[in-house]
């Protein structure tokens, strides 16, 4: 089963600052496990991290250290080369994802190429109408242009595209949170289903603990690039520990469905916060962040 194992990441920038430089660490020793069938998701305010592991994640950024492992289905580490083809994105915004010039087949037919799944163009084509079909769009999408399509259109074609390949890992940056409310759920539960079909292993990166919990399996709290609370989704929504994940809860858009479970009174002041400790649901223990850069 494809797999990857994050261990340790850590990511410094160096930014600017006034006269001089300053190294500004946006990952600090963040660790996971992304397996097949499961949705591990990385939750936390603008700025925390999330989108730069996704990006340290699909090779766009390279790590200041820390590794990242990847097993193909027989267990054998993906080579840097076979790398795209099992380890796929789907980024936050449909109208920029797409190329303009370029018809929706396109977007697909390239990747089926490219990556040897396909022979001919015929061939190619009834892959690319294959696809389409599978995120819920008809043969007609095929021939048309990006601005044809509507925002949640235009996402079920990345994640048709990010598919095309054979990918078993997907990392979904806020893959809905562009889109209009209403169809939100759609890709949700579209992705959802397309996970249980090709046994894929999903980061979903989200602000919205609602889906966060109803989406994933696993959640990650993120906050000022530390992992501060980790465990079952269930466990991180209804039990939360971390003050932070406290303040998220009670900061959540619906009241009704998220923010009854906070318990005791949320921290407002976030000089209070602390994100040396992270309260970790599987040993139901607070572990140090030394601790977790030993380990
Ligand atoms: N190339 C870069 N150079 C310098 N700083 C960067 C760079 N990329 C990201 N950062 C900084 O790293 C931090 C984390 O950014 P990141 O994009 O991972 O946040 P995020 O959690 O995805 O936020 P959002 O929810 O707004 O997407 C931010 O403070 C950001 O300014
Ligand atoms: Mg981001």
């Amino acid at each position: 089963m494809t797999g990857v194992r994050v261990t340790d990441l850590v990511k410094d920038f160096t930014v600017r600052t006034g006269l001089g430089r300053s190294r500004f660490r946006a990952v600090d020793h963040v660790s996971f496990e992304l397996v097949p069938r499961r949705t591990v998701a990385l939750v936390g305010e603008s700025g925390s991290g999330k989108s730069t592991i996704a990006r340290i994640l699909s090779k766009l950024e390279t790590p200041t250290s820390g590794t990242i492992e990847v097993t193909d289905p027989h267990g054998a580490a993906v080579t840097k080369r076979d790398y795209r083809r099992h380890v796929q994105m789907v980024f936050q915004d449909p109208f920029a994802s797409l190329n303009p010039f370029h018809s929706i087949a396109h977007h697909i037919a390239r990747p089926l190429r490219v990556h040897g799944r396909t022979r001919g163009s015929d061939e190619t084509y009834d892959k690319v109408v294959e696809m389409l079909a599978r995120v819920g769009l008809d043969e007609s999408f095929a021939s048309r242009r990006p601005h044809e399509l509507s925002g949640g259109q235009r996402q079920r074609v990345a994640i048709a595209r990010a598919l095309a390949p054979g990918a078993q890992v997907v990392l979904a940056d806020e893959p809905v949170s562009m889109l209009d409310v209403s169809i939100r759920l759609d890709v949700l539960n579209l992705m959802g289903r397309l996970q249980r079909e090709d046994d894929l292993a999903v980061l979903y990166i989200t602000h919205d603990l609602a889906t966060a919990r109803h989406f994933s399996d696993e959640i990650l709290v993120l906050y000022r690039g530390r992992v501060v609370e980790r465990g079952p989704a269930d466990d991180v929504i209804l039990d939360p520990h971390h003050d932070y994940t406290r303040l998220l809860a009670a900061s959540a858009p619906d009241p009704e469905r998220v923010g009854k479970v906070v318990s005791g009174e949320a921290v407002t002041d976030r000089s209070m916060l602390d994100n040396s400790r992270c309260f970790n649901h599987y040993t139901r223990q607070w572990e140090e962040a030394e601790e977790r850069v030993a380990a």
